[in-house]
């Protein structure tokens, strides 16, 4: 008999639950047993620092060059435990910086005691990069690697054994007085591995404190006895359970309150405990108490009321935080904050600028200039959507519209918005050299750090995919004009000036989307594999009879001839070939040829990138008359070229990824552009 489905889930969900790896998560043993773990596996006394540092490498990385400058990827950012969702894209020089923070600050250089500010304009994934560190020590404290332990008080009560955790999950060797701790330490691990000091620094939280100041008056001050109090436990650190994770978001600022970061008074108990300075009396759940071990994030950390900044600068500088009524609490977590830049410049007036200044690492997290980069934050949304089509270079289109608005004008006036875009983007122009983009790049200082938000773009991207009037197609020109229009209520457009500048930047995508679109469109028309075989065989033919001075037999009339002068520039010609250089060119093809004869191969004018484009443009030149593409846009077209115009729109689906309505768009489109008369093929 079939199981029924419920009683299958029970079983998925059991066989998916190992006992072992439970047994192993929810570990617990004796202090004794603790100290064993320590001299085994020093790594467990590691700082908040130094774990996320490590969680960071454990993911591994690679190194690349970008005009000459030495890059380091951090996998980690590419959320392999995500399985990509929340990659970031193009901020490799950020990341870069932002790790070597968390370096220092595992070496203890000094960045330990700072606020970690990422600055950003809005929508620059400030808050996916903490996200992702979030994440990631979750997962890391569950790894062999990762692991670390806190303990809590077993406690004779009114029902026998009473267990109390530690309330700010402290590490256990914090039980050791702090002036035994290094003697200790030595005894432990007698030959440190070299590189960070193993260091444990802090005294116990006020609960911990007393609790064990409670068992030393009754054991009369022995402290083996204190310690089997002591039940050390495997710390999960989890943001859901309010453990070593959390995020403090100000609410308006007339509504602030102290105890939301470092705690409050359980006004139920003081009653039972008669005090409202007990320990026990208290709530140890502000937000710093509960990221102790890990990790707290500041939303908007410049909204933070002042009073409260301070707190937060204590926290960061002296590792401490004072709950009411309590003295300095000892914590260890790393503290990031994240500010967008209207915010930022809003408070850069301010003279309390000045303390917070001082105290933080600013990490300025710019938004992509590097088009391929603005792409894949684009994919990874919509890649694969499936309720409607997005026709080819949509996404790209809208990219490239974003990353215009961020680029400064270039000093150099000879350059192009949409040169320099290509520029950054890798491509190769005459004239400029690795350098000169270098120097692009550093005497553009603001780059990055204004311009068009990526959440614009998504929002804009998910209106035309939704949008019900349209067909179950969506193209560049609907997605270009959502973006438009939007930009009459961009509520981060301050002045007109700007308002302008980004439509002159929808312009020349527009501009740019011509050309593609009429590249691609003339490759459709000119895929003819068997047309452009010949016309290659055949243009060889002529240039080896041209370098070698013979003569050429033409296949119809068996004379021979000479080589057909015309055939061959009309070809070079579409690729700039000057008269000039005819020569050269058509010897280092011939060149090419005998190279590849000496190996073995055969030639093939697809491995020759300008030969193919020149053929290709001869092709559509020779066939554009007889598609009549101008003809498309009148209503009335003949069986013949219906048929033609056919085969072009089935490759344009079966090898561009367009759709039966796209193709039919961007043929219309093309054979109007074409009908203006103000353009030549190849241009
Ligand atoms: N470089 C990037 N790589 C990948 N995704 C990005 C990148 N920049 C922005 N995004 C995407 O843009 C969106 C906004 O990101 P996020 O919310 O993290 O930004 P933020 O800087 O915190 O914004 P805000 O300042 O408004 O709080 C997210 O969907 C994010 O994935
Ligand atoms: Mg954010």
């Amino acid at each position: 008999m079939a199981a029924t489905p419920s009683i299958d889930l029970l079983e998925l969900v059991q066989q998916n639950q190992n006992p072992d790896t439970y047994r192993s998560l929810h570990w617990e043993g004796s202090f004794q047993d603790y100290l064993d773990i320590v001299a085994a596996n020093p790594a467990v006394l590691r700082s908040a620092f130094e774990r996320v540092y490590d969680m960071i490498l454990s993911f591994g990385s690679e190194e690349y060059t970008e005009n000459k400058e030495k890059i380091i990827r951090y996998k980690f950012f590419s959320d392999p435990l995500g399985g990509g969702r929340d990659a970031i894209y193009g901020l490799d020089r950020a990341l870069m910086t932002l790790v070597n923070v968390f370096r220092s600050a595992a070496h203890r250089y000094g960045t330990e005691r700072r606020v970690l500010l990422l600055h950003g304009p809005v929508g620059s994934s400030k808050s996916t990069i903490v996200r992702l560190l979030k994440r990631g020590l979750e997962h890391y404290c569950r790894t062999d690697e990762g692991v670390l332990y806190t303990f809590s008080w077993v406690l004779p009560g009114e029902q026998g054994e009473e267990e109390h955790p530690c309330p700010m999950h402290e590490e256990p060797f914090r039980l050791i007085p702090s002036s035994l701790r290094a003697s200790a330490l030595d005894r432990l691990i007698p030959e440190p591995r070299p590189g960070r000091p193993v260091l444990v620094e802090g005294e116990l939280c006020p609960y911990c404190r007393f609790t064990l100041r409670e068992l030393l008056t009754r054991y009369a001050g022995d402290w083996k006895k204190a310690m089997e109090h002591v039940r050390v436990q495997r710390l999960l650190l989890a943001e859901q359970d309010r453990v070593g994770i959390g995020t403090f978001q100000p609410k308006d600022e007339k509504n602030q309150d102290s105890t939301e970061l470092t705690g409050d008074i359980n006004y139920a108990k003081i009653a039972l405990y008669g005090s409202d300075s007990d320990p026990r009396a208290f709530n140890f759940d502000g937000e710093f108490n509960v990221a102790n071990r890990g990790i707290v994030e500041f939303i908007e950390v410049l909204k933070l009321d002042v009073a409260f900044l301070y707190d937060l600068l204590g926290a960061s500088q002296e590792h401490s935080i004072k709950p009411k009524k309590f003295a300095q609490t000892d914590i260890d977590e790393v503290i990031i904050g994240h500010t967008n830049e209207p915010e930022y410049r809003k408070l850069q007036a301010n003279e309390f600028m000045e303390a917070l200044r001082d105290r933080t690492v600013k990490i300025d997290v710019p938004y992509c200039t590097r088009l391929s980069d603005e792409i894949q934050i684009y994919r990874k949304d919509y890649g694969e959507i499936t309720s409607k089509h997005m026709a080819p270079h949509t996404i790209e289109l809208a990219a490239m519209w974003a990353v215009l608005t961020r680029l400064e004008e270039p000093k150099n006036a000879k350059l192009t918005p949409i040169q320099k875009l290509k520029l950054y983007n890798g491509k190769t122009l005459p004239g400029f050299t690795e350098d000169n983009i270098r120097e692009l790049r550093a005497e553009a200082r603001r780059e990055g750090l204004e311009g068009i938000s990526p959440r614009y773009i998504q929002d804009k991207l998910s209106n035309a995919l939704v949008d019900e009037e349209h067909t179950a197609c969506v193209n560049p020109f609907m997605v270009l004009n959502e973006l438009n229009r939007g930009l009459d209520h961009h509520s981060l457009i301050a002045d007109d000036d700007t308002r302008k500048h980004y439509r002159e930047m929808i312009a020349l995508v527009k501009q740019e989307y011509e050309d593609i679109a009429k590249n691609e469109v003339q490759r459709a028309i000119c895929a003819d594999e068997e047309a452009i075989r010949q016309l290659c065989a055949n243009y060889i033919d002529n240039i080896k009879a041209y370098t070698q001075k013979e003569r050429v037999r033409n296949p119809y009339t068996n004379q021979d001839e000479e080589p057909n002068e015309r055939l061959m520039r009309s070809i070079e010609e579409k690729i700039g070939i000057q008269e000039s250089l005819k020569d050269d060119f058509r010897r280092e093809i011939m060149n090419y040829i005998g190279a590849l004869a000496i190996e073995g191969k055969t030639f093939s004018y697809a491995t020759n990138e300008r030969l193919h484009k020149a053929l290709e443009l001869k092709l559509f030149e020779d066939q554009k008359d007889t598609i009549k593409l101008k003809s498309l846009v009148s209503s009335v077209v003949d069986t013949e070229t219906q048929a033609k115009i056919d085969v072009v729109k089935a490759r344009m689906i079966e090898n561009y990824g367009y759709c039966e309505i796209c193709a039919t768009d961007v043929l219309n489109y093309v054979a109007s552009i074409f009908a203006r008369g103000d353009v030549t093929a190849g241009e």
